[in-house]
């Protein structure tokens, strides 16, 4: 099998949501985020509206229905507002639709041409967990900033300091997570980067498991959660309770600078998880001794971590929508390559905090 690389960089990531206008308005005015372009009835698209909006290199899409028949309005009734595309940027779609049919586990829909004045874009889709997609996407033969059908709408955000997308997090059902590790590893090509069981992450009352797959040097990292069964509910279980479904559990944007980034998430009103008093306690026999300034990390509800190639911090926010689905995460990595497997337990103690006010424990 050819081991040239056939998949490049997670491109956009298209949510549907119940009113794409006041998310991007968040993005833009809480998150920091670039308002690039919009579609809509006015640039000539009669069933939708969308925002495309850009940190960093961060490419996010927030996609509204205009009519009651609507496969976005569908989504939205049943998932509430959430990911529908991960978008994977590829640079030359037939072959990489050509070494996905090779495998044999996932059939990639027809290459489309979408046409525009700057020339077209390329696409294939492939299906992954709960109503998911994975749209191929092939610029090489489009020159335009943006794709056909937007108009240029240069409305700046502060940037906050997001960087780039350090991974995106699936909440599968109870015994698939195995399933849709391989779909990657085999239809795809990922590798597997590491595995949790129920052991390392659970509470005296709730659990999870978890596998990492990556896919060309840690290029694209997917880690797959399924729920176990713990005491009281799972967290996973609530996702899947209230999206209905698998889907996107959080996105993990990175930093080069949490403390900063935090606080102006913070003064611009963006909800995060608080950290137990007690996690700071211990921190520095933990973690030993990192460069940032202990009493801002606690004051922010940051969390740290240690592996063996460095440290990471990270932070987590409440969930986005109304149901308790999506959320970010905030991570700053300082030599650290792992996921903030010693945190698990303060988080999750946080998590089932807020779990519990909504009567779901
Ligand atoms: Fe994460």
């Amino acid at each position: 099998m050819n081991d040239q690389p056939f998949l490049d960089s997670v491109d956009t990531i298209e949510f549907y949501v119940g009113s794409a206008r006041h998310w991007a308005y968040f993005h833009r005015n809480a998150m920091g985020f670039n308002l690039l372009g919009y579609s809509g009835p006015e640039t000539g698209v009669r069933d939708r509206v969308s925002y495309l909006m850009q940190q960093g290199d961060v490419k996010l899409k927030f996609t509204s229905f205009l009519k009651p028949e609507s496969p976005i309005g569908d989504h939205f009734r049943i998932h509430g507002d959430g990911v529908r595309d991960i978008s994977l940027k590829v640079d030359d779609i037939d072959f990489s639709v050509s070494e996905i049919n090779k495998r044999g586990v996932i059939r990639p829909s027809n290459v489309v041409d979408v046409k525009g004045g700057d020339g077209k874009i390329r696409t294939s889709s492939i299906r992954t967990y709960g109503e998911t997609m994975h749209t191929l996407t092939d610029y090489s033969d489009y020159s335009g900033e943006l794709p056909p059908g937007f108009e240029y709408t240069d409305q700046k955000g502060k940037s906050v300091g997001l960087r780039k997308i350090d991974h995106i997090v699936g909440n599968v059902e109870d015994r698939k997570m195995d399933d849709w590790a391989n779909y990657y590893i085999k239809g795809l090509d990922f590798k597997q980067l590491i595995s949790f069981d129920d052991k390392d992450i659970s509470t005296e009352y709730s659990a999870l498991r978890s596998k990492v797959v990556q896919y060309n040097n840690r290029k694209i990292i997917f880690p797959i959660n399924e729920p176990a069964l713990g005491l009281k509910k799972s967290q996973i279980q609530e996702y899947l309770d209230y999206y209905n479904s698998p889907g996107v559990q959080h996105i993990a944007l990175l930093t080069d600078n949490i403390i900063q980034t935090v606080s102006t998430l913070k003064a611009n009103g963006v909800e995060f998880l608080s950290t137990p008093d007690s996690y700071y306690e211990s921190l520095e026999d933990r973690v030993g001794k990192i460069d940032e300034d202990l009493e801002k990390i606690r004051k922010l509800d940051i969390l740290v971590d240690r592996d063996n190639d460095g440290y990471l911090l990270q932070i987590f926010t409440k969930p986005i929508g109304d149901r308790p689905t999506f959320f970010y995460e905030i991570i700053q990595r300082k030599g650290g390559t792992s996921f903030g497997k010693g945190n698990f337990k303060a988080l999750f103690e946080s998590i089932e905090k807020e779990q519990g006010r909504r009567g779901n424990l």
